[in-house]
């Protein structure tokens, strides 16, 4: 089967409703590595079941983790938090998951053998150092490529200190890595964080373990103590706003459309893009807002604009939009005025460097742009209708690339050859499962 996938057509107007999107994939990756610590056996449901949640499951594998995953659960048999067993030359291969990649390393500060991290190509070109040096704070012992990137080599430490630690990049991977090495370590670690997703720690607390959480305006304060026990817990995961969030665009800049999404995460670390839109003239509705194990879930409402505004984008919502600015630059491409984005440079620590692709996919669809270090402004052309061939290869396998591209292909025309279909398996495999039957 060819890996390039071939869009010639617009879709056209719809309504419809999508029951499920799949699971969110922070979520289910921090389920799967808590569940591994608790004692006893805990099932999730609605987990999803892609590349990067595979990988790490494979990976509390390789500690002696029991896990059974079927069609509609999955069961993890945890050990408790001390379960994990380390025999020597284990290799836990992180693939594509930056998020796997930096919270396990958090979970193996008081590892009494080494242990070898290795990651795809994507993934061994990204920033280890920024997860690396609070772990070796706490006394463990890293060693990275380049001292900085995969592969690395961990090895724990009994004699674990807590620390004080002031992550500044609004990073939620590190972030977590240090909030789990906490959890292992006698005394009060400390964090002050720029604002990021805040999952680990509404977990950690659903879960009762020692951590206290205080929100100021610009970060938030957490202490986490030694964790003593976790008990097992089943958990339905809310579906991913991230991957909702390709049919959110697909139907604001589709004419004539609306779309319900249901029992989507909505926690406020995670909604940037809802926000950023409904400031660029799209109606969104989050409705049934309902609260599960700490978490925010609604079913989501949106409706096609005819009046697109530009926006200059305040930099406090970069961090809640992250994953999604690939999409958000696609609405300011067709919406009237000049729209501004600042403070990005995040963006470029991704499975790729997603702010150049960002310009790259405009430059290809007409749209000008102009990127200036980590900024970048964008002149939206309402009446945007692509006629040429558009090719997007190259890019690091990167998923969001690949779905944010068909999202462009089916509301801007052209005829569009866009690379490693296979990619989706990343984050979102049912992807074009149900694109197509939003084509229906
Ligand atoms: C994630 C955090 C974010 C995000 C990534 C998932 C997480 O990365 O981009 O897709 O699950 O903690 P950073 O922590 O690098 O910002």
């Amino acid at each position: 089967m060819t890996n390039i996938f071939v869009i010639k057509k617009k879709i056209n107007s719809f309504h419809k409703k999508i029951a499920k999107v799949s699971g969110d994939k922070s979520l289910s990756i921090r389920w799967v590595l808590l569940a591994s610590l608790a004692k006893g056996r805990s099932r999730s449901y609605n987990l999803l079941t892609s590349d990067d949640v595979k990988a790490s499951i494979n990976a509390i594998k390789k500690f002696g983790i029991k896990v059974k995953l079927k069609k509609d659960f999955c069961e993890i048999h945890g050990k408790g938090l001390d379960g994990y067993k380390y025999k020597k030359n284990i290799v836990i291969n992180a693939k594509n998951s930056g998020t796997l990649g930096r919270l396990i390393l958090g979970l193996l500060v008081n590892s009494n053998e080494k242990i070898k991290i290795i990651g795809d190509k994507s993934l061994s070109k990204r920033d280890f150092k920024r997860v690396a040096d609070p772990l070796k704070k706490f006394g463990a012992k890293l060693k990275l490529k380049n001292n900085k990137n995969l592969p690395l080599n961990i090895l724990g430490t009994k004699n674990l200190r807590p620390i004080n630690y002031h992550e500044n990049r609004g990073s939620a991977q590190c972030k977590s890595s240090i909030i789990f090495a906490g959890l292992r370590t006698e005394g009060t670690t400390i964090i002050k964080a720029k604002k990021s997703r805040n999952h680990t720690e509404l977990m950690c607390k659903y879960l009762k373990l020692p951590i206290i959480l205080s929100s100021k305006k610009n970060y938030d304060l957490i202490k986490v103590r030694k964790a003593k026990k976790i008990n097992s817990f089943n958990y339905h995961v809310p579906s991913d706003i991230s991957s909702a969030s390709f049919f959110i665009v697909l139907t604001c800049l589709t004419k004539n459309s609306s779309l319900t999404i249901k029992n989507v995460n909505i926690n406020q670390s995670r909604i940037g893009l809802v926000i950023i839109l409904k400031k660029m003239g799209v109606k969104i509705i989050l409705k049934n807002k309902r609260l599960y194990k700490g978490e925010l879930i609604a079913d989501i409402f949106v409706k096609s604009s005819k009046n697109l505004k530009s926006i200059n984008c305040p930099i406090n919502l970069n961090s809640s939009a992250i994953d999604e600015f690939l999409l958000i630059f696609l609405v300011a491409a067709k919406a009237k005025g000049v729209s501004f984005f600042r403070n990005l440079g995040e963006l470029d620590q991704k499975e790729s460097p997603r702010l150049k692709w960002g310009s790259k996919i405009l430059n290809l669809i007409g749209i000008k742009n102009i990127v200036n270090k980590s900024s970048i402004k964008i002149f939206g052309n309402p009446y945007i209708n692509i006629k040429k061939k558009i090719v997007i290869k190259n890019y690091l396998k990167d998923h969001r690339i690949f779905m944010s591209s068909a999202i462009a292909a089916l509301t801007f025309g052209g005829e569009w050859q866009i690379h490693d279909k296979d990619s989706i398996n990343t984050s979102f495999p049912n992807f074009l499962k149900i694109l197509k039957e939003m084509q229906k």
